[in-house]
C-alpha cells in the first residue's frame, strides 16, 4: 500500500539495481527537492553519490551553511560546495531584464556544475570513469506541467538550480516524480533531514537575482539579505512559517523616496514585502499577516537596514500579479 515507508524501500531497491556499482552525481539547491532526492539516493547506494552545491551568492543568509553544515551533518553525503559568487556577479554586472538575469544564472549555473563534475572525475584518479546518473527532484506536478502545456511555463524561464538540461548526458534518476510536496516533506523527515530543510519555504532557482528591481551588485545583496532575515526572523518567532507559502522581500534598488530618521532627511529605497498563501504557486492570495507582525517588520528594517526608509506591502494575488516580482 501507499504510505511513504514503502515509497523509500521500493525507490532504494529501484536505485541499488540500477546503479549496481557507478557513480551518481546530484546538484544541490538549498531546496527541498533536491535535499530529498540526494538523502533517498544516498540511502540506496551510499558514497557512490556526490553532491555539487554552486554557491552563486543569491542565497539568502545562513543558506550555504545550512547546505554545508546540517545537511552534510544529518545526512553524510559528500559534498563538494563551488564558490561561484564572483563570477556571477560579474556575469550579471549590469543587467536589469528579468529574463536576461534569468538565463545569465541558469547559463553560468550549468557551466559551474559541469567544471564540477570534471574536476570528480579528475579526483578520482586513475579511477575516473564518467558519471554515468544524474539526480533530479523533479516532483509530479512538475511532470504533470511540463507535460500538459498550460501556457505557464512562457511567463518566465524557471530556472530550477536543482534541475540541468538533459543534454548534459545523464542517465536520470528521479525518485520523487510520482511524489507531491507534502509527501516529499514526508519522505525527508522518515529519512531523518533536519525540519529546518524539510519545511523550508520554496526559493526561486535564480534566488535574490530577481528580487533586485535593477541591477545587482554585492552592495545591493547585502542589503536585500539583511531585510530578509529580519523578515523570516519575525515570520517564524511570530509561528507564520506553515500558514504562509512564501515571503519574497524585494528591493526596489532604483527607487528612492525621501525620508526622516534620525536627525535629518534621508533618500532611500522602499523593501516591498510580498506574503502569499497558495496550494500550489499557480494562483496565490496575498497573506492577511496581522499588523503587529508587520509592524514589527517594518520599525526593524527602516532602523537596522541602512539605506532603506520605507516599507511597503504587496497586496495583489496571483493572477494578476506573479508571486516573484521579476
Ligand atoms: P511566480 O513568480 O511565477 O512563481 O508566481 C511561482 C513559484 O515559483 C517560484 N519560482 C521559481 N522557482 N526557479 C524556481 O525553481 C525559478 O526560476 C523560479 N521563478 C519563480 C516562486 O518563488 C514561486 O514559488
Amino acid at each position: 500500500d501507499w504510505t511513504m515507508g514503502n515509497v523509500i524501500a521500493d525507490q532504494v531497491a529501484d536505485i541499488k539495481q540500477r546503479v549496481g556499482t557507478k557513480r551518481v552525481i546530484c546538484g544541490l539547491s538549498g531546496g527541498v527537492d533536491s535535499a530529498v532526492a540526494a538523502a533517498l539516493v544516498h540511502e540506496a547506494v551510499g558514497d557512490q553519490l556526490t553532491c555539487v552545491f554552486v554557491d552563486h551568492g543569491l542565497l539568502r543568509d545562513g543558506e550555504a551553511e545550512q547546505v554545508e553544515k546540517d545537511y552534510v551533518a544529518s545526512t553524510g553525503i559528500k559534498l563538494k560546495v563551488v564558490d561561484a559568487q564572483e563570477q556571477f556577479l560579474r556575469e550579471l554586472a549590469g543587467v536589469t531584464d528579468p529574463e536576461q538575469k534569468r538565463k545569465i544564472v541558469g547559463r553560468e549555473f550549468i557551466r559551474t556544475f559541469e567544471a564540477a563534475e570534471r574536476e570528480l572525475i579528475a579526483e578520482a584518479g586513475e579511477h575516473g570513469e564518467t558519471i554515468e546518473f544524474l539526480v533530479q527532484g523533479t516532483l509530479y506536478p512538475d511532470v504533470v506541467e511540463s507535460g500538459g502545456g498550460t501556457g505557464t511555463a512562457n511567463i518566465k524561464s524557471h530556472h530550477n538550480v536543482g534541475g540541468l538540461p538533459e543534454d548534459l548526458q545523464f542517465s536520470l534518476i528521479e525518485p520523487l516524480r510520482t511524489l507531491f510536496k507534502d509527501e516529499v516533506r514526508q519522505v525527508g523527515l522518515e529519512l531523518g533531514l533536519p525540519e529546518a530543510i524539510v519545511w523550508r519555504q520554496p526559493f526561486p532557482g535564480p534566488g535574490l537575482s530577481i528580487r533586485i528591481i535593477g541591477e545587482v551588485t554585492a552592495e545591493r545583496l547585502d542589503l536585500l539579505r539583511q531585510a530578509d532575515a529580519i523578515v523570516r526572523e519575525e515570520m517564524s518567532a511570530a509561528g507564520l512559517d506553515r500558514s504562509i507559502w512564501q515571503c519574497p522581500v524585494v528591493l526596489l534598488a532604483d527607487v528612492r523616496s525621501v525620508g526622516v530618521q534620525g536627525d535629518g532627511r534621508t533618500y532611500g529605497h522602499p523593501i516591498v514585502l510580498r506574503p502569499v498563501t497558495s496550494e500550489d504557486a499557480m494562483t496565490a492570495d496575498w497573506a492577511r499577516v496581522p499588523f503587529d507582525v508587520l509592524s514589527r517588520i517594518s520599525t526593524r528594517i527602516t532602523n537596522e537596514v541602512a539605506e532603506v526608509n520605507r516599507v511597503v506591502l504587496d497586496v495583489t494575488s496571483k493572477p494578476p500579479g506573479t508571486i516573484e516580482w521579476e
